[in-house]
Order: C-alpha cells, then structure tokens, then sequence
C-alpha cells in the first residue's frame, strides 16, 4: 500500500479553498488526492493524471465521490491534457515525483531491486521499442554511454567498473532481469547505509523515462497554465530532481512571476519517516504565483 509523503504538509502549503481547481499531476494511488477529495468533497474539481494505467485506475476510486477527471497521461503533455478536459487555469498544482510503492511491489517491469522481474523499467506496461527499456541500454548501448548515465543519473561512483561488468557479462549472457542487474552491482559496490544497486537502478529508471527533461517541462507548462495567486507544490526525492526545482523556484522569484512560499524545502519529521522510509529523501517546495 502506497502512503502518502508529506500528506499534512502538502494539504496545508496548498490550501485549497472551495471553488477552486486542484491538477495532481502524479496521482499514484490517489493519496494526495484522494485525501482533498475527502477534505473538500464536490465543492471544488480535481484533475488526476498519471502515465501508469493501473495506478489511474486506483486513483478513480479514491476520487468516486468528488468532481474529478482522471486522465492517463504523462505531465509532459500537461497543456494538452488540461485542454482535453477543458479547464484552462488550475488553482493548485501537485508533483509528487518518482514512482509509488505499488510500482516498485507489483507493477513487474523490474523498478526494484528487490524483485526479479523482466527489466524494462517502463511506466508502460508493453513498451514498443525494447532499445528504449533498462534491458535495452544495458544489452547494447556502449561501455562508456552506459559509465555516462551511471554517472550523471545516478552520481554513482563506481560507474566505470560496473559499466564494465556489465558489457564483460552481457558478452556471457544477455542481461534481463533486475535480480541478474542487482547482483552483477552487489560484487562491485560495497554495501553501505543504501542498497548497493540503489543508484544504478535510480540512473537507468531516469534514462529510460528521460526524467529530468520530462520534469522540466512539465514544471513550466504547469506554471504557465496556473492561476494569479495559485501554487504550485513539489515532492522530489533525489538531488537532480530537487535541484530542477530548486532553480526553476528561484528563476520565477528573480522574474517575479512567482514567490517561494518555502524558503528552504520542507521535509518528514521523525515521525513520518519511521512510519514510512520511503518519506526519508522527500522534500517539498512550494512557490505561489504572482
Ligand atoms: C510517488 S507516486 C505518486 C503518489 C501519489 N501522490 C499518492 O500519494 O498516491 C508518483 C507517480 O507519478 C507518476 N509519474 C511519474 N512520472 C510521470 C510523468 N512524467 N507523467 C505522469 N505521471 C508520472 C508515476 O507513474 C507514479 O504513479
């Protein structure tokens, strides 16, 4: 079961008022907006999308009782997509980045490292092109693209020795699960405070979605479409993703197009954390425009 981070937090950033629009870009299994949902009821209209099929399916049922549109689709298409449902301006906007436990436990595109699953690493459940999934980039993209990606995606250390692991083992045998991955990292990164494959599954996952451009996109057309005095919350949960906001907050602050409502990110308490680890790298900054 998916928890939502930063719940309380996010709710009160936002504060959204009877009337107004919310967009949840990311709706997951619908914790963030389901919870509006329950807060607010059908005095105000919620917009869900996600690009993963089964987790829309689950945010509808979290949405059944409010106003809402849930939409399958990937937030990089963000202006479109409002144009679809025809709503031009949203009043609250939520990123909750990255992927929901649900993902990582049952969606079997090998996500986790924990798991063995086919090694895609898609948020479709059929990708067309297998070039473009983590089995493609591992099996034929060169030593050095894949010590690049390593490096810059996932800032992981020994890129160049795992890189070469990986084209000394794929001569061997073709690499297509994420246990088969997991283990071929395990003998060449010590373990430490995380998981030894934590950072090149973090890499690939980001190559094969092209996230951090994906992230600034949809950043921007969500800024663009939002209302005078709306806001706009961020979860991330890695230093690239966080990083992107920090500087597209600053940029809107300088231009004075919007105001940084979190001077620095907010973050899980204590509490929150033991009650949920995936909380512990979440921060959270909100901007509201001007
Ligand atoms: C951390 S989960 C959101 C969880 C949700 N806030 C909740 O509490 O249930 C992130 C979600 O974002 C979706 N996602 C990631 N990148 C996306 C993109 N570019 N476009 C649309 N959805 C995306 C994932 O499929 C995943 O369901």
């Amino acid at each position: 079961m998916h928890i939502p981070v930063l719940l309380k937090e996010v709710l009160d950033g936002l504060a959204i008022k009877k009337g107004e629009i919310f967009l949840d870009c990311t709706a997951g299994a619908g914790g963030h907006c389901g919870a509006v949902c329950r807060q607010l009821g059908s005095s105000i209209k919620i917009v869900a999308i996600d690009q993963d099929e089964d987790a829309i399916a689950r945010a509808k049922e979290e949405l059944f009782p409010c106003d809402g549109v849930c939409k399958v689709g990937n937030f990089r298409n963000l202006g479109r997509i409002l144009d679809e449902t025809g709503i031009n301006q949203p009043n609250k906007i939520l990123f909750d980045l990255g992927l929901s436990s649900n993902q990582l436990e049952e969606s079997h595109r090998g996500f986790s490292f924990q798991k063995n699953e086919p090694l895609l690493m898609t948020f479709e459940k059929n990708p067309l092109d297998y070039r473009a999934t983590a089995a493609g980039i591992v099996n034929s993209w060169s030593q050095e693209e894949i010590a690049d990606i390593l490096l810059r995606f996932g800032e992981e250390r020994q890129a160049r020795k795992i890189a070469e692991a990986i084209v000394a083992e794929r001569k061997r045998q073709p690499i297509t699960t994420s246990q088969q991955l997991a283990e071929l990292v395990a003998k060449i990164v010590p373990r430490g405070k995380i998981q030894p494959a934590t950072k090149t599954f973090q890499a690939l996952r980001i190559a094969v979605n092209d996230e951090l451009n994906i992230l600034i996109e949809g950043l921007r057309q969500s800024f663009q479409r939002l209302a005078p005095n709306g806001r706009l919350a961020v979860i991330s949960f890695h230093r690239l993703e966080d990083r992107i906001v920090k500087n597209f907050f600053r940029d809107k602050d300088k231009e004075k197009l919007g105001k940084i409502l979190t001077k620095k990110p907010v973050t899980p308490t204590a509490e929150e954390i033991a009650r949920n680890r995936r909380a512990r790298s979440a921060k959270l900054r909100i901007i509201e425009k001007i």
